[in-house]
Protein backbone atom coordinates (compact mmCIF):
# COMPACT_ATOMS: atom_id res chain seq x y z
CA UNK A 1 0.00 0.00 0.00
CA UNK A 2 1.46 3.71 -0.91
CA UNK A 3 1.75 6.07 1.84
CA UNK A 4 -1.07 8.27 0.87
CA UNK A 5 -3.15 5.05 0.97
CA UNK A 6 -2.31 4.48 4.36
CA UNK A 7 -2.36 7.88 5.20
CA UNK A 8 -6.07 8.08 4.10
CA UNK A 9 -6.98 4.92 5.24
CA UNK A 10 -6.23 6.75 8.92
CA UNK A 11 -7.89 10.21 8.31
CA UNK A 12 -11.15 8.43 7.22
CA UNK A 13 -11.62 6.62 10.53
CA UNK A 14 -10.76 9.63 12.51
CA UNK A 15 -13.38 11.83 10.40
CA UNK A 16 -15.57 8.71 11.19
CA UNK A 17 -15.43 9.87 14.86
CA UNK A 18 -15.22 13.42 14.57
CA UNK A 19 -15.82 15.70 11.08
CA UNK A 20 -14.41 18.86 12.76
CA UNK A 21 -11.64 20.35 10.25
CA UNK A 22 -8.79 21.27 12.12
CA UNK A 23 -6.65 24.21 10.87
CA UNK A 24 -3.56 23.71 12.77
CA UNK A 25 -1.78 20.84 14.40
CA UNK A 26 0.03 21.16 17.30
CA UNK A 27 3.09 18.19 18.66
CA UNK A 28 2.65 18.02 22.40
CA UNK A 29 6.24 17.80 23.00
CA UNK A 30 8.04 18.24 25.74
CA UNK A 31 7.10 21.63 27.04
CA UNK A 32 3.03 21.18 25.67
CA UNK A 33 2.32 18.41 27.63
CA UNK A 34 -0.28 20.16 29.30
CA UNK A 35 -1.85 22.51 26.33
CA UNK A 36 -3.70 18.92 25.71
CA UNK A 37 -5.98 19.55 28.92
CA UNK A 38 -6.86 23.10 27.41
CA UNK A 39 -8.63 22.03 24.61
CA UNK A 40 -12.00 21.79 24.00
CA UNK A 41 -12.29 18.03 22.91
CA UNK A 42 -14.64 16.70 20.44
CA UNK A 43 -12.82 13.45 20.48
CA UNK A 44 -9.83 12.25 21.78
CA UNK A 45 -8.74 9.00 20.29
CA UNK A 46 -6.65 6.43 20.88
CA UNK A 47 -3.43 5.93 18.68
CA UNK A 48 -3.92 1.97 18.69
CA UNK A 49 -7.89 2.87 17.26
CA UNK A 50 -6.16 4.98 14.06
CA UNK A 51 -4.67 2.35 11.29
CA UNK A 52 -1.10 2.54 10.42
CA UNK A 53 -0.52 4.65 13.60
CA UNK A 54 2.62 3.98 15.38
CA UNK A 55 2.09 2.24 18.87
CA UNK A 56 4.33 2.18 21.77
CA UNK A 57 4.95 -1.55 22.44
CA UNK A 58 5.35 -1.11 25.84
CA UNK A 59 2.22 1.29 26.60
CA UNK A 60 -0.58 0.42 24.90
CA UNK A 61 -2.39 4.20 26.41
CA UNK A 62 1.32 6.10 24.91
CA UNK A 63 -0.63 8.34 22.34
CA UNK A 64 -3.76 9.98 21.85
CA UNK A 65 -5.03 12.55 19.03
CA UNK A 66 -7.27 15.15 20.41
CA UNK A 67 -9.57 17.11 17.92
CA UNK A 68 -11.23 20.19 19.79
CA UNK A 69 -10.79 24.20 20.18
CA UNK A 70 -8.26 26.13 21.97
CA UNK A 71 -8.25 29.39 21.81
CA UNK A 72 -10.55 30.04 19.23
CA UNK A 73 -9.02 27.96 16.11
CA UNK A 74 -9.66 24.16 15.55
CA UNK A 75 -7.11 22.39 16.30
CA UNK A 76 -5.45 18.44 16.03
CA UNK A 77 -3.48 18.08 18.98
CA UNK A 78 -0.92 14.61 18.82
CA UNK A 79 -0.36 13.82 22.33
CA UNK A 80 2.71 11.08 22.78
CA UNK A 81 5.39 11.32 19.68
CA UNK A 82 7.80 8.37 18.99
CA UNK A 83 11.86 9.47 18.99
CA UNK A 84 14.42 7.62 16.73
CA UNK A 85 16.62 6.60 19.59
CA UNK A 86 13.05 4.30 20.58
CA UNK A 87 13.68 2.36 17.61
CA UNK A 88 10.88 3.96 15.07
CA UNK A 89 11.84 4.55 11.82
CA UNK A 90 11.44 8.16 10.42
CA UNK A 91 8.35 7.33 8.37
CA UNK A 92 6.89 5.93 11.54
CA UNK A 93 7.76 9.43 13.69
CA UNK A 94 6.10 11.29 11.13
CA UNK A 95 2.77 9.85 10.27
CA UNK A 96 0.77 11.50 12.28
CA UNK A 97 1.71 14.55 10.88
CA UNK A 98 0.86 13.72 7.68
CA UNK A 99 -2.53 12.54 8.68
CA UNK A 100 -2.65 16.11 10.31
CA UNK A 101 -2.35 17.52 6.77
CA UNK A 102 -4.76 15.29 5.21
CA UNK A 103 -7.06 16.02 8.17
CA UNK A 104 -7.62 19.88 6.88
CA UNK A 105 -4.23 21.13 8.81
CA UNK A 106 -2.44 24.34 7.25
CA UNK A 107 -0.54 25.07 9.98
CA UNK A 108 1.99 22.89 12.48
CA UNK A 109 3.11 23.79 15.78
CA UNK A 110 5.82 21.67 17.82
CA UNK A 111 8.09 22.08 20.53
CA UNK A 112 10.78 20.41 22.48
CA UNK A 113 13.16 20.81 25.01
CA UNK A 114 16.86 21.14 24.14
CA UNK A 115 20.62 21.71 25.00
CA UNK A 116 21.73 25.40 24.94
CA UNK A 117 24.96 26.15 23.23
CA UNK A 118 24.48 29.85 22.97
CA UNK A 119 25.97 31.32 26.11
CA UNK A 120 23.29 34.08 26.42
CA UNK A 121 20.73 31.32 26.75
CA UNK A 122 20.08 30.33 30.27
CA UNK A 123 18.46 27.13 31.74
CA UNK A 124 14.61 27.52 31.15
CA UNK A 125 14.78 30.12 28.41
CA UNK A 126 12.23 29.61 24.97
CA UNK A 127 13.58 29.64 21.90
CA UNK A 128 12.06 30.18 18.38
CA UNK A 129 13.38 27.98 16.11
CA UNK A 130 14.33 30.19 13.23
CA UNK A 131 16.14 27.22 11.39
CA UNK A 132 17.45 23.95 11.86
CA UNK A 133 20.39 21.26 10.87
CA UNK A 134 19.60 17.82 10.67
CA UNK A 135 22.38 15.40 11.73
CA UNK A 136 20.18 12.44 12.24
CA UNK A 137 21.85 10.81 9.15
CA UNK A 138 18.18 9.69 8.52
CA UNK A 139 15.48 11.76 6.55
CA UNK A 140 11.96 10.99 6.81
CA UNK A 141 11.71 11.10 2.69
CA UNK A 142 14.52 8.74 1.82
CA UNK A 143 12.84 5.64 -0.49
CA UNK A 144 10.42 6.12 -2.94
CA UNK A 145 9.04 9.64 -3.44
CA UNK A 146 4.98 9.64 -3.16
CA UNK A 147 3.89 12.59 -5.20
CA UNK A 148 0.71 12.66 -4.03
CA UNK A 149 2.11 13.87 -0.70
CA UNK A 150 4.77 16.15 -1.74
CA UNK A 151 7.87 17.10 -4.21
CA UNK A 152 10.90 14.73 -4.49
CA UNK A 153 13.30 17.72 -3.72
CA UNK A 154 11.71 19.70 -1.53
CA UNK A 155 12.59 23.14 -0.93
CA UNK A 156 13.75 24.09 2.61
CA UNK A 157 14.73 28.15 2.42
CA UNK A 158 12.86 28.80 4.88
CA UNK A 159 11.56 25.93 7.10
CA UNK A 160 10.10 27.79 9.83
CA UNK A 161 7.40 30.82 8.19
CA UNK A 162 9.11 34.24 8.95
CA UNK A 163 5.47 35.43 9.69
CA UNK A 164 5.18 32.92 12.28
CA UNK A 165 8.46 33.47 14.08
CA UNK A 166 7.40 37.07 13.96
CA UNK A 167 4.32 36.43 15.44
CA UNK A 168 5.77 34.19 17.76
CA UNK A 169 7.70 37.52 19.02
CA UNK A 170 4.96 39.75 19.37
CA UNK A 171 2.90 37.36 21.53
CA UNK A 172 5.73 36.72 24.19
CA UNK A 173 6.37 40.71 24.23
CA UNK A 174 2.60 41.18 24.59
CA UNK A 175 3.18 38.22 27.50
CA UNK A 176 6.15 39.44 29.13
CA UNK A 177 7.72 36.46 28.10
CA UNK A 178 11.30 36.41 27.62
CA UNK A 179 11.82 34.75 24.02
CA UNK A 180 15.56 33.81 22.89
CA UNK A 181 15.99 32.69 18.62
CA UNK A 182 18.06 30.64 17.12
CA UNK A 183 18.78 27.29 15.32
CA UNK A 184 18.05 23.85 16.51
CA UNK A 185 20.32 20.58 15.49
CA UNK A 186 18.91 17.66 15.85
CA UNK A 187 20.71 14.31 16.45
CA UNK A 188 19.64 10.73 17.35
CA UNK A 189 20.34 10.42 20.87
CA UNK A 190 20.19 8.92 23.08
CA UNK A 191 23.51 10.07 24.54
CA UNK A 192 23.70 13.38 25.45
CA UNK A 193 27.03 15.23 23.60
CA UNK A 194 30.28 15.63 24.53
CA UNK A 195 32.51 18.10 24.94
CA UNK A 196 33.83 18.09 21.36
CA UNK A 197 30.40 17.10 20.08
CA UNK A 198 28.86 20.36 21.41
CA UNK A 199 31.61 22.14 20.35
CA UNK A 200 31.51 21.05 17.27
CA UNK A 201 28.16 21.76 16.95
CA UNK A 202 27.74 25.05 18.03
CA UNK A 203 30.78 25.37 15.66
CA UNK A 204 28.28 24.63 12.92
CA UNK A 205 25.88 27.54 13.31
CA UNK A 206 23.70 25.89 15.79
CA UNK A 207 22.17 27.59 19.53
CA UNK A 208 20.17 24.73 20.55
CA UNK A 209 20.44 20.48 20.27
CA UNK A 210 17.90 18.31 20.69
CA UNK A 211 16.76 14.70 19.78
CA UNK A 212 13.70 15.39 17.69
CA UNK A 213 10.78 17.49 15.83
CA UNK A 214 13.22 18.07 12.66
CA UNK A 215 11.92 14.74 11.08
CA UNK A 216 8.30 16.05 11.77
CA UNK A 217 9.47 19.86 10.23
CA UNK A 218 11.00 18.21 7.32
CA UNK A 219 7.24 16.19 6.81
CA UNK A 220 5.46 19.38 6.82
CA UNK A 221 7.45 21.31 4.41
CA UNK A 222 7.53 18.50 2.14
CA UNK A 223 3.64 18.43 3.21
CA UNK A 224 3.17 22.00 2.63
CA UNK A 225 2.58 23.28 6.05
CA UNK A 226 4.01 26.49 7.63
CA UNK A 227 6.22 25.78 10.84
CA UNK A 228 6.12 27.36 13.92
CA UNK A 229 8.67 25.24 16.61
CA UNK A 230 9.94 26.39 19.78
CA UNK A 231 12.56 24.66 22.44
CA UNK A 232 12.61 25.01 25.96
CA UNK A 233 16.10 25.26 27.02
CA UNK A 234 16.68 22.48 29.84
CA UNK A 235 20.16 22.60 30.27
CA UNK A 236 23.57 24.81 29.31
CA UNK A 237 25.68 22.78 26.92
CA UNK A 238 29.33 25.10 27.10
CA UNK A 239 32.41 22.41 25.83
CA UNK A 240 34.62 24.43 28.25
CA UNK A 241 32.34 24.65 31.56
CA UNK A 242 30.13 21.28 30.76
CA UNK A 243 28.38 19.90 33.76
CA UNK A 244 27.64 15.86 33.89
CA UNK A 245 24.13 15.57 32.69
CA UNK A 246 21.22 15.22 35.36
CA UNK A 247 17.83 14.10 33.59
CA UNK A 248 15.93 14.39 36.46
CA UNK A 249 16.98 17.92 36.52
CA UNK A 250 16.15 18.44 32.86
CA UNK A 251 13.06 16.89 32.79
CA UNK A 252 12.23 19.48 36.13
CA UNK A 253 13.16 22.69 33.94
CA UNK A 254 11.17 21.34 30.87
CA UNK A 255 8.69 21.20 33.00
CA UNK A 256 8.68 24.55 34.85
CA UNK A 257 9.15 25.66 31.85
CA UNK A 258 5.66 23.99 30.20
CA UNK A 259 3.07 27.27 31.56
CA UNK A 260 5.24 29.45 30.29
CA UNK A 261 5.24 27.97 26.61
CA UNK A 262 1.63 26.91 27.13
CA UNK A 263 0.63 30.72 27.22
CA UNK A 264 2.81 31.33 24.69
CA UNK A 265 1.44 29.18 21.94
CA UNK A 266 -2.01 30.12 22.95
CA UNK A 267 -1.20 33.57 22.20
CA UNK A 268 0.09 32.92 18.86
CA UNK A 269 -3.00 30.95 18.20
CA UNK A 270 -4.87 33.71 18.96
CA UNK A 271 -3.14 35.81 16.76
CA UNK A 272 -2.82 33.10 13.55
CA UNK A 273 -5.49 34.36 10.86
CA UNK A 274 -7.46 31.56 9.90
N1 LIG B 1 21.42 17.22 24.03
C1 LIG B 1 20.46 16.59 23.36
N2 LIG B 1 19.19 16.63 23.71
C2 LIG B 1 18.86 17.34 24.78
C3 LIG B 1 19.80 18.02 25.52
C4 LIG B 1 21.16 17.96 25.13
O1 LIG B 1 22.07 18.53 25.75
N3 LIG B 1 19.15 18.65 26.54
C5 LIG B 1 17.85 18.36 26.40
N4 LIG B 1 17.67 17.58 25.33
Amino acid sequence: MELHEMVLEAAEVVRKIADIKPEVGIILGTGLGMLGDKIEAVARISYGDIPHFPTSTVDTHAGELILGRLAGKNVVALSGRFHRYEGYSLQQVTFPVRVAKALGVHTLIVSNAAGGMNPQFQAGDLMVITDHINLMGDNPLIGPNDDALGPRFPDMSEPYARTLIDLAEAAALKSGIRLQRGVYVAVTGPCLETRAEYRFLRFIGADAVGMSTVPEVIVAVHAGLRVLGFSAITDECLPDALEAANIEKIIAVANAAEPKLSALVLECLQGMDA
